[in-house]
């Protein structure tokens, strides 16, 4: 048996966890197992992927990134290319991957990613490759499994964040507005702001309206806490409005949130006469390494993909949940996003608690 591991799309602490995971339990079946470098750039435009050995995995299941390196504009089916004028356009480059995976004898493709780079994955399967998803996603919204590696890594960096904060905004009585990743879901502002003890979380799913916000702020300045910390998510969005873009997709590219904190703090200090200040965690959130509880779920998840591939259990991705780690269909995982449900209990819980969900 010969199993090809790629990692796709944004990186997330745990990836090498998980690589150590497919290729330790692989090796262990005697199985070959192929690294395949730079998301499926390397299938279609070199390096040619190389067999892993057990040195090759040898003390990598704490640090940061991914050995195999990742790209989020690596999707086969809308490759960039730029033609001789200088103008880029999309080509489906998908065939010549499947091609290549049967050149290379590969039996299963094992592909670490979250939403895009499995729906990648479930299309290549469509056209006969077989495929095996393991779940890695700071935002934490994939369908299908509880939990994905990467997200409890982001939370942990957000809230030791949101807790250094608070020194220096009640030192100069300042309202300090910390954007957090999580694209289109709320799950990082909402776990990082209720940990760190944000004063106003603000997630996509619940859209905001800045009145309700100034009014919290004010309220709390009447109480003597003459400081606010503001929590948003960068897909957040007021009500009847939409969310900030930094970039628009392009050919090969996928769009880009950010910036929402900028005119969040604007209007709080326009309607409270507070001093405001910003900050961006941004790529701070995927650095560095994995939480013990990420990297143990990334082991466990890469080693239940080789489990999988055993067992027959393809067209899946492996899955976290109340009962240890299953499989469900691939198709599952990528319908639809996970996201925070209002009436949830962790958005009961931060309202219960005095935290403003802007709303
Ligand atoms: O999906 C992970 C993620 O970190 C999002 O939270 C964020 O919107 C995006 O990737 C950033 O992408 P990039 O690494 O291209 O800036």
């Amino acid at each position: 048996m010969r199993v090809g591991v790629s990692t796709g799309g944004g990186d997330a602490p745990g990836l090498n966890a998980a690589i150590r995971g497919v290729v330790l339990s692989a090796l262990h079946r005697d199985w070959e197992v192929l690294g395949i470098r730079r998301g499926f750039a390397s299938l279609l435009d070199g390096p040619e992927p190389t067999l892993f050995t057990r040195a090759d995995v040898r003390g990598i299941a704490h640090l940061g990134g991914t050995i195999l390196g990742t790209t989020n504009r690596g999707n086969p089916f809308r490759w960039a290319e730029t033609d001789a004028r200088g103008s880029t356009a999309e080509v489906d480059r998908s065939d010549e991957v499947i091609e290549k995976c049967r050149k290379l004898g590969m039996d299963v493709l094992i592909l670490v990613g979250g939403d895009g780079t499995l729906r990648i994955g479930l299309d290549l399967s469509r056209k006969g490759l077989h495929v095996v998803g393991i779940p890695k996603t700071i935002d934490n919204d994939l369908n299908g499994t509880a939990a994905s590696f990467g997200f409890d890594t982001a939370v942990s960096i957000a809230s030791e964040a949101i807790d250094r904060l608070h020194s220096t905004a009640e030192s100069h009585e300042r309202v300090m507005v910390v954007e957090v990743m999580g694209r289109n879901a709320g799950w990082i502002a909402l776990h990082a702001g209720l940990a760190g003890g944000a004063d106003v979380i603000l997630i996509p799913e619940i859209p905001f309206d800045l009145e309700s916000v100034g009014q919290k702020i004010q309220r709390r300045e009447r109480e003597g806490r003459r400081f606010s910390i503001v929590v948003v998510a960068e897909g957040a969005l007021p009500r009847g409005g939409s969310a900030v873009i930094r970039e628009a997709a392009g050919a090969g590219t996928v769009e880009r949130l950010g910036g929402i904190a900028e005119p969040v703090a604007r209007a709080i200090a326009e309607r409270t006469g507070k001093e405001t200040r910003t900050l961006t965690l941004g790529h701070l959130q995927r650095g560095g390494g994995p939480t013990t509880f990420d990297r143990l779920l990334a082991l466990r998840l890469g080693a239940a993909a080789v489990r999988a591939v055993a067992d027959g259990h393809l067209e899946t991705m492996v899955s976290f949940g109340t009962g240890g780690i299953s499989t469900v269909p691939l198709s599952q995982a990528v319908t639809g996003l996970r996201l925070v449900r209002p009436d949830s209990d962790t958005v009961t819980t931060a309202r219960e608690l005095g935290i403003s969900m802007g709303d």
